[in-house]
């Protein structure tokens, strides 16, 4: 339908952020509210557990493997076209990174801008890239959090949407942080596409 506000989710891994927001747009309403609705979940890896989950969630799942294109002469290249590509094909009003692994080239990226959002385990700008929470704790920082944000070219530092906060306590971990800022990011994620949609898309 051509009014829908579709939204496309990528993903590589659990998925647990693709879940919340799926959840989040059928509970509170977005189809009615912003007629905006989950197209389509596409994952770089055919056996990410996200994918099962957004079946049982009854959305459309799709793959779209980066090691088929490994041995092209552009191998990043040939990936990011196909999946811009089949993202296309469902014509999104938003495209939204969720644990999806992969960095993006900038052709990409201007495709896509201004309607591609991403999260992320730190408080921006602090630690971006890899192993967020162990770098947090190696600096002794006293508190860590997530950070959702606008994709621009360069990695982790596109316009700020949404942050929480997430205390360190004695005897953290990665893994304790892990889980305590994964229970916030699947607040803070469905709330900013939700911030975002009530600009965009309002019926
Ligand atoms: C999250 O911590 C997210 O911030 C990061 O990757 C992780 C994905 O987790 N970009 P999940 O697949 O949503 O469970």
């Amino acid at each position: 339908m051509s009014n829908e506000h579709n939204i496309v989710i990528l993903i590589s891994g659990s998925g647990s952020n693709m879940a919340a927001i799926v959840r989040a747009a059928r509970r509170d309403n977005w189809a009615q509210k912003y007629r905006a609705r989950v197209a389509a979940v596409i994952s770089n890896k055919a056996d990410a557990g996200g994918l099962a989950q957004a079946q049982e969630l009854g959305v459309l799942t799709e793959v779209v493997e980066h090691q088929v294109f490994s041995d092209r002469d552009d191998p990043r290249g040939a990936f990011d076209a196909e999946l811009a590509r089949r993202i296309e094909s469902h014509r999104p009003a938003l495209v939204v990174l969720a644990g999806f692994m992969r960095i993006l080239s900038p052709s990409f990226v201007a495709q896509f801008q201004g309607r591609l959002m991403n999260i992320h385990p730190s408080l921006l700008p602090a630690f971006p890239g890899l192993h967020t929470h162990q770098r947090a704790l190696d600096a002794g920082c006293r508190v860590t959090g997530a950070t959702v944000h606008m994709v621009t070219a360069d990695l982790d530092s596109g316009p700020i949407l949404a942050q929480a906060v997430v205390p360190v306590v004695l005897g953290d971990t990665a893994g304790t942080l892990v889980e305590r800022v994964l229970h916030q990011e699947h607040l803070i994620y469905p709330a900013a596409i939700e911030a975002w949609l009530s600009q965009h898309a309002a019926a």
